[in-house]
C-alpha cells in the first residue's frame, strides 16, 4: 500500500520538531503531512480511545489515506503519540495548535479549547518556541493565545488550514497555498519552510489579516454554494436546467466550475460555524456583512425547499409516511455528520410525524441510539432502506447509490418516487422504470 504514496521531499530549513495538539480533522492529516516532509512530529490528545486506535496503527476517522501515512510515518520513527501535551512540547521547536473552535451560543467561535490549551503549554514550551494556530480562530485569537501561554519569548503565527475533509490528505500535499501571519515575519516565515516540499504558494502577512483570509475564504465558498442553490430554485421557476448553467458558467475561468454543484444546502464543521462566526465578527467591529446574512438565509432556504420536495412527493401527507433517506454524511468521502444537511433534512422530516428510513456507508446501524440519529432508523443498505418506502431522499452523494439495481429499488418500494437533492442520477433510465424523479434545478 505505502507503494502508493509519493516519496517524501526534504523541507527548506531541514527537519524540525513539532507538537501537535489535538488529533482531530485537521491534527491528523497536519501531523501525517508533516512526518512525511522528515519533520519529527509528536501527537497530543486526551481522548484515550482515539489514542489507543493510532497506537494500534489506525486512524480514529474515516479520511482518505490517512491511516497510511500515518502509519509510514510510525515506521520511520517520525511521529509518536502522547496523552499529554505539556509532555509533547517540552522539546518542541513548533507547537501546532489544532483544537476544536465550536460555535458558542451567539455565533461567535468557542475559544475554550484554544485557551485551555495555551495555558497547558505555557510553562513547558522551550524559549522562542513558535506556536502556530491551524484551527479557525477570530481576528485577534494569536495575540490571546501569546497572553494566555504567560510567556513573552514565544512567537504566535497564524496558519489556517484549508483542507478539505475526505480528500485532506491530497490538499495537505498539494495546497493552493500556504498563509502565514505573524507580527514576527521570521517566525513566519520559518512555519512557511515547513510547507516547502509543497512548492505552493506562500501569503506572508500579519496575524489578523491570516486570520481573516481563513474566514474570508469559506464565506466566500459558502456564498458561492448559495448563489447556485438560487440559481437552481430560479431554474424550477422558469423552466431552465441548472446542469447546462453550470456548465454555461464553469466554462467561464473567473468562474470556474468548483464549488457550483446544487445540492440540499451547505453544511459541514466549518463552513456554517465559520460565516455565522464571521457576521459576528463584523457586528463586533460595527460591520454589518449583509451579503453574508444573506448567504446563511438562502442555505437555510435551500433546506427548506428540499423538505418541501419531499412533501409534494407524498401529496402533504407527511405524518406516518415512509420516507427513505440515502445518505447522512455532510457530504460524501467522510464520515463527519457534524452540521449535516442531511441530517437536518431527516430531523425536519421526522417533526412533522414522517417515519424515515436511513442508509449510509458510513453510518452502519451500531450508531443507532447517537443524539443526532433521534427518530432515524439506520438500515443495513440501500436497499433495506427503501423497503415499502413512499419516497426516497438521495442526500449524500454516495458514488455507490448511482451503481444501484434500480429495479430491484422500484421493486422494493411501495410508490417509485425519487427526490434526488443532489442531482447525482440519470433519471433517464430512471423514468423508464416508472419513477418519478425529482433533482434540483433540473427541468
Ligand atoms: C471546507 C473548506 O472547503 C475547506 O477549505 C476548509 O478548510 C474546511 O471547510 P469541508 O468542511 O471539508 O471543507 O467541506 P466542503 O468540501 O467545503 O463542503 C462543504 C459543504 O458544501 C458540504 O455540505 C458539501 O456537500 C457542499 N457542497 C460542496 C455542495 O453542495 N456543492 C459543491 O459543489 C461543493
Amino acid at each position: 500500500m505505502s507503494q502508493s504514496l509519493p516519496k517524501p521531499k526534504t523541507p527548506s530549513g531541514g527537519f524540525r520538531r513539532i507538537a501537535i495538539i489535538g488529533a482531530g480533522y485537521v491534527g491528523l492529516p497536519t501531523a501525517a503531512l508533516l512526518s512525511h516532509f522528515g519533520h519529527s512530529v509528536i501527537v497530543a490528545e486526551r481522548d484515550q480511545r482515539k489514542l489507543d486506535i493510532l497506537r494500534d496503527g489506525r486512524s480514529p476517522i474515516f479520511e482518505k489515506d490517512l491511516e497510511e501515512y500515518l502509519r509510514a510515518g510510525v515506521s520511520a520513527k517520525k511521529l509518536t503519540f502522547s496523552d499529554s501535551a505539556a509532555e509533547a512540547v517540552k522539546d518542541a521547536e513548533f507547537v501546532f495548535l489544532c483544537v476544536p473552535t465550536p460555535q458558542g451560543d451567539d455565533g461567535s467561535a468557542d475559544l475554550s479549547y484554544i485557551v485551555a490549551a495555551a495555558q497547558e503549554i505555557g510553562p513547558h514550551l522551550i524559549q522562542d518556541a513558535i506556536v502556530v494556530n491551524k484551527s479557525t480562530v477570530p481576528v485577534g485569537t494569536a495575540h490571546l493565545v501569546e497572553r494566555e501561554t504567560g510567556r513573552d519569548d514565544i512567537r504566535v503565527v497564524s496558519n489556517p488550514e484549508f483542507l478539505r475533509e475526505g480528500t485532506a490528505l491530497a490538499d495537505s500535499l498539494a495546497p493552493d497555498r500556504i498563509v502565514v501571519g505573524a507580527d514576527d515575519q521570521e517566525a513566519a516565515a520559518a512555519v512557511a519552510a515547513l510547507f516547502s516540499p509543497t512548492h505552493a504558494p506562500v501569503v506572508v502577512t500579519d496575524a489578523t489579516t491570516a486570520e481573516t483570509i481563513k474566514y474570508a475564504s469559506n464565506a466566500f465558498l459558502a456564498t458561492k454554494l448559495s448563489f447556485i442553490n438560487a440559481i437552481a430554485g430560479l431554474a424550477e421557476a422558469v423552466g431552465a436546467d441548472v446542469k447546462d448553467i453550470v456548465l454555461g458558467l464553469g466554462y467561464d475561468k473567473r468562474i470556474g466550475f468548483e464549488f457550483l454543484k446544487p445540492g440540499p444546502g451547505w453544511g459541514g464543521s466549518c463552513l456554517p460555524k465559520d460565516t455565522s462566526a464571521l457576521v459576528k465578527i463584523g457586528e463586533d467591529h460595527g460591520y454589518d456583512f449583509a451579503l453574508l446574512r444573506g448567504a446563511i438565509a438562502s442555505n437555510e432556504a435551500q433546506l427548506e425547499r428540499i423538505v418541501d420536495k419531499v412533501l409534494a412527493a407524498v401529496d402533504g401527507k407527511i405524518a406516518g409516511a415512509a420516507v427513505a433517506v440515502w445518505g447522512l454524511t455532510f457530504k460524501a468521502g467522510t464520515d463527519d455528520r457534524r452540521a449535516s444537511p442531511a441530517l437536518d433534512i431527516c430531523q425536519r422530516l421526522v417533526a412533522k410525524g414522517a417515519k424515515v428510513t436511513a442508509f449510509d456507508p458510513e453510518v452502519p446501524p451500531a450508531n443507532a441510539g447517537a443524539d443526532d440519529l433521534r427518530g432515524i432508523t439506520l438500515a443495513t443498505d440501500s436497499y433495506e432502506a427503501v423497503r415499502d418506502a413512499q419516497v426516497v431522499v438521495l442526500l449524500t452523494e454516495w458514488a455507490e447509490f448511482r451503481w444501484l439495481d434500480f429495479s430491484k429499488v422500484a421493486d422494493l418500494m411501495q410508490s417509485r418516487v425519487i427526490v434526488d437533492a443532489r442531482n447525482h442520477l440519470d433519471p433517464a433510465p430512471l423514468k423508464r422504470l416508472g419513477f418519478s424523479y425529482q433533482g434540483v434545478g433540473r427541468t
